[in-house]
């Protein structure tokens, strides 16, 4: 069977940045699959090689079976892209937009305009369709920036961060249109750095750093594959945080330990004996615990465990933003 998306070796530089360093993937058809890693780790690249935006520097890229640069054009045919920075005309209305992307994949005029409306509703936006798009919110750009990717029909829909910067129930509707997408047979790739998405979302996942892929699996693989138990606990006294980290290293290395949360420690056990005998050990040390828990690990946990860096809440601005947003139209069909 071919592989919706097969990347090997593939490696993207940008004079001295390795963007893409030797980046192997592996991605099956008819499920969303989510591409995680910290800012700068190559999340955009990956997507703009694999959508023919970028050319690589080594390495092959196939999606659909179909050489990214040998097969640019059909590559174009067949998949769809919504950039991490909004590619609709903010002078335009939401429906005038639809119209404009619709004819420009070559839909007659009331196809063109059946289309938009069609979107526009699917999309939860009739009402703000002859509004110009600057008067709309986060939540309802995010949503029509998605919707001018699904004009037609694409095999592969590309997302890049779908959901960074919205509320929390801006990103629930997102992440219901990323299911509806999925399930009516398109596959999705999402990036994002949220871990709670790629568990809703993903059924398998890539972590990315430096521009390589450093764990791949379902979320429940990754969690289980640094530790069985998460102990987290906060000590009365902040101060004697390092006292507290030390400890812990002795007893089970330093890569036990993830500081993801300032105020609260986050130790990874193999069972719950272990973590009796950090708190006792702690206790002799008269080093006070104000709250303990004990859970499975958490994405973030994993993240941190793999890339030393505590997942952002928010994309930072970076050079790469300034290169992506000179870039205006990321819409292909
Ligand atoms: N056009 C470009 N010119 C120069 N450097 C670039 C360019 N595009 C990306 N880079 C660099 O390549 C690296 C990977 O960037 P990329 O945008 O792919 O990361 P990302 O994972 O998408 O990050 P973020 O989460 O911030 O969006 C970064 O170091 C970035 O500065
Ligand atoms: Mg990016």
């Amino acid at each position: 069977m071919t592989h919706a998306i097969e990347t090997a070796g593939l490696c993207k530089s940008f004079g001295s940045t390795r963007a893409l360093d030797a980046l192997n993937l592996s991605i099956r058809g008819g499920a969303v699959y989510g591409l995680l890693g910290p800012n700068g780790a190559g999340k955009t690249t990956a997507i703009r090689v694999l959508t023919t935006l970028l050319r690589p520097s080594a390495g092959t890229a196939r999606v659909l079976g179909l050489d990214v640069v040998q097969d640019a054009a059909e590559v174009r045919q067949r998949v769809s892209l919504t950039g991490q920075y909004a590619s609709i005309d903010e002078d335009l209305t939401g429906h005038e937009n639809l119209v404009l992307i619709s004819r420009l994949l070559g839909l007659s005029w009331p196809d063109a305009r059946s289309r938009a409306s069609e979107l526009l509703a699917v999309f939860g936006l009739t009402e703000a369709a002859g509004r110009q798009v600057r008067t709309f919110s986060g939540g309802m750009r995010r949503r029509i920036d998605i919707a001018a990717s699904l004009v037609t029909k694409p095999d592969i829909l590309f997302l890049d961060e779908p959901t960074t910067g919205l509320d929390p129930r801006s990103r629930n509707q997102v992440w219901e249109l990323v299911r509806q997408i999925a399930g009516g047979g398109t596959t999705v790739l999402l990036t994002t750095q949220y871990l709670e998405e790629a568990d809703r979302l993903a059924e398998r996942m890539a972590v990315i750093d430096h521009g390589r892929v450093i764990a791949e699996g379902t979320s429940r693989e990754l969690k289980s594959s640094i530790g069985k138990s998460t102990l987290r606990f906060q000590l009365l006294q902040e101060a004697r945080r390092a006292e507290a980290v030390a400890l812990v290293a002795r007893m089970l290395g330093a890569g036990a330990l993830s500081e993801a949360d300032p105020t609260t420690l986050a130790v990874q056990v193999p069972d719950a004996a272990a973590a009796a005998a950090v708190l006792s050990a702690l206790s002799q040390a008269r080093l006070e615990v104000s709250h303990f828990s004990l859970g499975t690990p958490s994405l973030d946990d994993v993240f941190f465990a793999l890339t030393g860096k505590a997942p952002s809440k928010e994309a930072e601005a970076s050079e790469a933003d300034t290169a992506d947003a000179a870039n205006a139209t990321e819409v292909i069909a």
